[in-house]
Formats: structure tokens, C-alpha cells, sequence
């Protein structure tokens, strides 16, 4: 429901208009003149203001001034004498909302409050979601602290003011629509739309029409006129994506649009001036397709005006653990869980793993384990096989024609290195009690440490008893290393 304040000098007026208004259940606070309500504008938010024109030293007209510079958000409905009709044109010519005439109407003044506050939530609406998208896709939004990524954002914002065309290159998944839609919201055209066209899931078909548009009965089918995406993104921009992947029918089409700044709809014979700001990307080597006469080199030299590379996120390895700690704040928020952080094997795995698929493979890999994870911290356990290889068992290759005694003193030996010299551990592993251990690696003559052997002396001197075996659940954390013969 609005809040909504009353100035007019009349007391009675005053009191009767906000009663009932109060009755239709909004919030009314009331002022008797002009400076009494721009100081109850500084203490109460205000969505409406229902004021009187004529009164003492501040008018209505003043009241609207000062509310236009300081409340935007506020709507001011104005309320004038009967046959004060200049006024009332003069009133909405300076941006009022609408203008009641005294004697007022009540049912239409309560809807006239009711339609101003929805009118300004939506444009507080409007406006907060545009800011919102600006932080999403400021430069800020990109993460990144490498060399390479800060010359890619500073170019971000070189660019981004002016219009020329800019050419992004990089592996797939490196950023190169993230770079195009921050380049777009950090333009001046960042009002109108960014238009996208994939070139590469374009039928050759149909990309013509697609870019151009067509009139009606240019081919069987087009029953009716239609623009294309170069017209649709009048005034913004137009990413087309997977450039690499034109054919050079099109190509040749593409750059006569961007040389002429106008195109001709398919089956059309006017030419229709376009003002588009153009971005292309792609993860192919123009350069070899231009060799290989794929790709026209009149076009690749106006596309590559201004030229961003994302480097793949293997040759900028500073940036992984930034983007982790990002997504993992990201996906914790979107998906409710409360995870603290990696664990500092886990983080090491992830920060030297060479993530092919680059950020997306990342982004995607954080989201999953972030959903999964059952602790409060990501570990090597919920690691994949490609990042954690030494998850998979061990192997010990063992030459054919050897004792059973050296084969075991080679697999307790290689067990006891496994789990880093934690006897008890390997005991368990071994599925034989930690005595027999000792006792077996005083025979191999590998303890060296001074009180270390006094205890496997002892140890080793006592009943063998071999009580501690694995349980099913130490095996399934620590599988033992399997053993493989060789014939020699
Ligand atoms: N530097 C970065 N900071 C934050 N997020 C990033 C960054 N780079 C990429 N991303 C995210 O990774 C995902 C893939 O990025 P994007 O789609 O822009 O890649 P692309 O280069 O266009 O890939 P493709 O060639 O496969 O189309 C997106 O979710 C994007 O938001
Ligand atoms: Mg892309």
C-alpha cells in the first residue's frame, strides 16, 4: 500500500482527504504547507504526494520542483481550483503525476494514488535491476588478478565508451560472452538490447534471414515480413558468436553491412540504416582459416579493430583459486549451503589441475561439489578422477621367480610408504596387527630410529598376536595397493 503525504493549507480539506484515503488502508502523513512537507519528506519515505497549488509561500509548483530534484521516486499528484486549468497543463508539463480538480472526486483520486505508486515501483523496479545487471557484468564481474585478464579488463573499459568494433578471442570457456556482455553494460548503449546470433547453430539456410531479416514472400515460407537481428539490435548491440563458423556467402553480406552501416532484408530492395555496435568471438584461429581461404581477410581485418584475448585459465593459474572461492560463494548462495571453503590439499589439486574446459569447466565442477558436499569443507575425497588421480589404488609390479617372503617385504614396505609411515594405519591396511609389523621390519632391518627399535625389539620379542585387522570401512577409505605380476 502507498505511503502517502497531504499538503493543503485548509485544516478541514486537509483532515477529509486523509481519512479517506487512510480508509482505503494506505499510509497518510499530512502537512499544512510546502516547508512543512519537505521536512516531512526528509523524516517519512514517501511514494505519493497529494498536494494543494495554491498555498502560503511554497506552492504546489514549488513543492513539485524540489521533489523532482531530490525524491525522483516519488509521484506528486497536484490539485487545483476549478477553472485553473493553465495550471493544471502547466503541472503535468513539469512531470506530475496527474492533477485532481477541486472539488474532488474522491474514487478517482484514490485510483490516481493507487496508479502513481504502481507506476513508480515498477521504474524503481526497472532501475534496480539495471543496476543490478550493471554489477553483474561491470568489469568487476569478471574475476581475475593475472597479468592477462587485468590487460583484459583494461581493455573492457577502454573499448567499452566507444563504438568500435571489437573482436574477442579465446579457448571455449574463457569468458568470451561474459567479456562481450560487460563491454555491452558498460556502454553507452547499455540501455537498448545486446542481440545475440551463434553462427554456428545457424542452418546456412537460414542465416541470412536470420541477420538480415526478409520480406514477406521472399521465399516459400515467409509468409509475413520479419526483421533480422542486425535490426533488432538497432541502437545496441550485436554479438555474433562462433564467427569462424560463417560461410563466405554470408561473410561477404556481413561486411557490406558493416562498411555501409545499413542492410538489405532478404527479398527487399530498400536498404535500412542500422546503428549497430558490433562484437564478434570465436575459438578458432582466424588467422589459419584466412590462410585456408575459410575465412575473408577484408572481413577479419574490420572485425579485429580492437582485438581481446582471453588466455586459457592453464596459462593463468593465478586466477583458479579466486575463481573457486567466487563460484563457491555464488553457488553457496544459490543453492543455500553454508560451505566454508577447500581444504588446502583439495585447493592444491584443483589450483594445479590444467582445467581444459577452462572457467566453465571450473564454474561447473564448483557447482557440483559445492551441491554434494556433505561437511563444511570441499575435499580431495569429493574430487573428480581427473583432478585427484591418486585416488585410484596404487600398483606394485612385482618380477616373477621371487619368494613369497620377498614379495612381502615388498608390499609391506610399499604400504607402510602409502600411508606416509604411519605404522598403525599400515598394520591396518595389511589386515595384520601392528606387533607383526613391528616384528617384520625389524627382520627387513628398515627401522632405524634409536627408540623406535628398542620398541620393535620388544614389541618384536613378545607373542606375535594379530589382533588389529582393517575394518570394511578403513578399507574403503585406503583400498589397499593392488598387486600385479609381471612375467619377467
Ligand atoms: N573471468 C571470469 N570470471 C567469472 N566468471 C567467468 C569468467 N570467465 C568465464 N566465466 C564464466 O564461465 C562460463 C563460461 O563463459 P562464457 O560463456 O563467456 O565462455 P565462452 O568463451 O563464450 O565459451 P564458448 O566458446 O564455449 O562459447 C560462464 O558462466 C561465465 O560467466
Ligand atoms: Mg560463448
Amino acid at each position: 500500500m502507498p505511503r502517502v503525504l497531504i499538503v493543503e493549507d485548509d485544516q478541514s480539506s486537509r483532515e477529509a482527504l486523509a481519512k479517506a484515503l487512510s480508509e482505503e488502508g494506505m499510509e497518510v502523513v499530512t502537512a499544512a504547507s510546502g516547508e512543512e512537507a519537505i521536512d516531512r519528506l526528509r523524516l517519512t519515505p514517501t511514494d505519493v504526494i497529494v498536494s494543494d497549488v495554491m498555498m502560503g509561500r511554497v506552492s504546489g509548483m514549488d513543492l513539485l520542483t524540489y521533489v523532482q530534484e531530490h525524491y525522483a521516486d516519488t509521484a506528486v499528484i497536484l490539485v487545483t481550483g476549478h477553472g485553473t486549468i493553465d495550471s493544471a497543463v502547466e503541472a503535468m508539463r513539469r512531470g506530475a503525476y496527474d492533477y485532481v480538480t477541486k472539488p474532488i472526486d474522491l474514487d478517482r483520486l484514490e485510483l490516481l494514488v493507487k496508479r502513481a505508486h504502481r507506476k513508480q515501483s515498477l521504474v524503481r523496479e526497472n532501475r534496480d535491476l539495471r543496476q543490478e545487471l550493471k554489477r553483474r557484468f561491470s568489469v568487476a564481474g569478471i574475476v581475475g588478478q593475472s597479468a592477462a585478464m587485468r590487460r583484459v579488463l583494461e581493455q573492457v573499459e577502454q573499448v567499452a565508451c566507444t563504438n568500435a568494433t571489437v573482436l574477442i578471442l579465446g579457448e571455449s570457456g574463457t569468458g568470451k560472452e561474459l567479456v562481450a556482455t560487460a563491454i555491452h553494460h558498460n556502454s553507452q548503449r547499455a540501455d537498448s538490447r545486446m542481440v545475440k546470433v551463434n553462427c554456428a547453430a545457424l542452418p546456412e539456410s537460414l542465416i541470412e534471414s536470420e541477420l538480415f531479416g526478409h520480406e514477406r514472400g521472399a521465399f516459400t515460407g515467409a509468409h509475413r515480413s520479419r526483421k533480422g537481428r542486425f535490426e533488432l539490435a538497432d541502437k545496441g548491440t550485436l554479438f555474433l558468436d562462433e564467427i569462424g563458423d560463417l560461410s563466405l556467402t554470408t561473410q561477404v553480406k556481413l561486411l557490406r553491412a558493416i562498411q555501409e552501416r545499413e542492410i538489405e532484408r532478404v527479398g527487399g530492395q530498400t536498404p535500412i540504416p542500422v546503428d549497430v555496435r558490433l562484437i564478434a568471438a570465436t575459438n578458432q584461429d582466424l588467422s589459419q582459416a584466412l590462410a585456408a581461404g575459410k575465412f575473408r581477410e577484408d572481413l577479419y581485418y574490420r572485425l579485429r579493430v580492437i582485438t581481446v584475448e582471453i588466455p586459457p585459465l592453464r596459462e593463468r593459474p593465478g586466477d583458479v583459486g579466486l575463481l573457486l572461492d567466487h563460484f563457491l560463494t555464488v553457488f553457496c548462495t544459490e543453492h543455500g549451503k553454508s560451505v566454508k571453503g577447500f581444504s588446502s590439499a583439495s585447493r592444491s589439486k584443483l589450483c594445479s589441475y590444467h582445467w581444459p574446459g577452462n572457467v566453465r569447466e571450473l564454474r561447473n565442477l564448483v557447482e557440483s561439489l559445492v551441491v554434494t558436499c556433505r561437511g563444511d569443507e570441499i575435499t580431495v575425497q569429493g574430487l573428480p578422477d581427473a583432478i585427484a588421480p591418486h585416488r585410484e589404488a596404487p600398483t606394485l609390479t612385482v618380477p616373477m621367480g621371487k619368494s613369497i617372503g620377498h614379495v612381502e617385504r615388498l608390499y609391506t614396505l610399499k604400504t607402510l610408504e602409502l600411508v606416509g609411515g604411519n605404522k598403525s594405519r599400515a598394520a591396518k591396511v595389511l589386515g595384520i596387527g601392528k606387533k607383526t609389523l613391528y616384528r617384520r621390519l625389524h627382520e627387513y632391518g628398515v627401522v632405524t630410529d634409536q627408540s623406535e627399535t628398542e620398541e620393535t625389539k620388544r614389541l618384536a620379542a613378545g607373542p606375535s598376536v594379530s589382533s588389529a585387522s582393517a575394518s570394511p570401512a578403513e578399507r574403503r577409505l585406503h583400498p589397499p595397493p593392488t598387486y600385479q605380476s609381471r612375467q619377467e
